[in-house]
């Protein structure tokens, strides 16, 4: 039907994933650099190519690896401190400026006391004495005293968003709010301070390449929701050379929680919608019906809703979304113009839903011709593996083992 070929050459199971500024913070289903970058060299669109789109940015993959090839581009993203990941991780900082700033804030450190600390209010962070201890809620105010002073806010700000969630009761490895039992808390002693200077110091290696090896071009990043709109004022239609993006894969509650994850920060810097973001991401909304007509996927759908209703709902409920994003993304693209999307072949009851065809048949209603899909094992990624779909324990089934690379071209 649309044509998929295995591709060992896109695992890249022995890359760098961290070059540049790519280091900076983690994120769930983190696209891997080399992807975006293979496909920026590889299938780019015939002639112009100055402008490129990520409709769902996330920490901001594909805007580093434009600007590393001098290319302008624009991403969005709902989710507050995805947008500050992006901007961050594509601002050049002068190096030693900000070196110079860090030694400041270094010296002051040494000296901490409790009696310091002007800001003691959380009452912004969501249940802080369940998720915190005092003393670390204390430094991290500290930190972020400091933070206020120093002329590039944001660079900081990043090391004390990865920071705000380590140091917090949240068992690690996990993207949803699990707290550590009893004996873990007990035993947990993070070093806030020293945390956060290792991550400042790690970022500031990659500034530095990024420094070196990325252009000074445009790198615009936007909270708009392309399954609502996406403004003519900040993309016109026809104006986009190159779409490279990897959406989510279902909705947060049943995939991967990007708002749950965030949230410690989102609430640290008092970000909109902290705590309701999963519902705003894709498919948060339940509907009740398709919005779309499908062939590719038709089998599917119908197997999954004669196994249960409900999962199916939820499943249209993402789609829908989708598929009003993709008729607004394929607008902004010119004749001529190549969109590639990264998606994952999530299972529900069982059932594995190919978001390939869907994406490619989506794309082709709206005059998309479909190029290749490269399948590639993702060996890196930091996520979920298995899940039990049946509810039944033990009964766990692989839920991505593979990725799709969709390639299609604006007719
Ligand atoms: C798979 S992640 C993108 C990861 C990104 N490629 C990276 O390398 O970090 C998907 C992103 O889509 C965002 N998202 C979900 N629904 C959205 C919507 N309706 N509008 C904009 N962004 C959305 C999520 O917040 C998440 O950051």
């Amino acid at each position: 039907m649309y044509k998929r070929k295995i591709d060992d050459r896109w695992s890249f199971k022995e890359a760098n994933t961290k070059e540049f500024t790519h280091c900076y913070h983690n994120y769930p289903a983190m696209m891997i650099p080399q992807i975006a970058r293979t496909l920026i060299e590889e299938y780019k669109p015939e002639g112009r190519l100055r402008l490129i789109f990520d409709p769902y940015m996330g920490s901001g993959t594909t805007l580093v690896e434009a600007s590393l090839a001098g290319i302008d581009s624009i991403g969005a993203d709902l989710n507050p401190l995805a947008r500050l990941m992006g901007k961050v991780k594509t601002t050049h900082y002068n190096y030693e400026s900000v070196l110079r700033q860090f030694r400041v804030m270094q010296s002051e450190l040494i000296f901490y006391s409790e009696d310091k600390v002007i800001e003691r209010n959380f009452d912004r962070i969501s249940n802080y004495s369940f998720w915190y201890d005092e003393k670390t809620l204390l430094k991290l105010s500290f930190l972020s005293q400091l933070i206020k002073d120093a002329e590039d806010k944001d660079f900081f700000n990043i090391a004390l968003a990865e920071t705000v969630r380590e140091v917090s009761f949240t068992r690690n490895g996990e993207f949803k709010r699990y707290r550590m039992n009893k004996d873990s808390i007990a035993k947990f002693n993070p070093n806030t301070f020293n945390l956060f200077e290792k991550k400042v110091l790690r970022n500031l290696e990659g500034l530095k390449t990024y420094n070196e090896c990325a252009n000074k071009v445009a790198a615009s990043i936007y909270d708009f929701n392309s399954t609502n709109d996406i403004p003519s004022n900040i993309i016109a239609d026809n104006a986009v050379d190159m779409v490279v993006t990897s959406p989510p894969y279902g909705d947060s509650r049943t995939t991967v929680a990007y708002g749950q994850f965030s949230r410690w920060a989102n609430e640290w810097f008092n970000f909109e919608n902290a705590r309701n973001l999963d519902r705003l991401l894709m498919g948060g909304k339940k509907s009740k019906e398709e919005l779309f007509k499908t062939e590719s996927i038709r089998e599917v759908l119908d197997e999954i809703d004669s196994l249960e209703h409900k999962r199916y709902l939820e499943v249209i409920s993402f789609l829908n979304d989708y598929y009003l994003s993709i008729q607004h993304v394929a607008k902004t693209v010119r004749s001529g113009g190549v969109v590639c999307y990264v998606v994952g072949d999530r299972r529900v009851k069982d059932v594995q839903i190919p978001l390939d065809y869907f994406t490619a048949e989506m794309f082709e209603k709206c005059g998309y011709k479909h190029h290749i899909t490269l399948v590639r094992e993702i060996p890196n990624k930091r996520m979920p593996s298995k899940t039990s779909p049946t509810n039944k324990v033990g009964a766990k089934v692989s839920t991505m083992s593979h990725e799709y690379i969709v390639i299609l071209k604006k007719s």
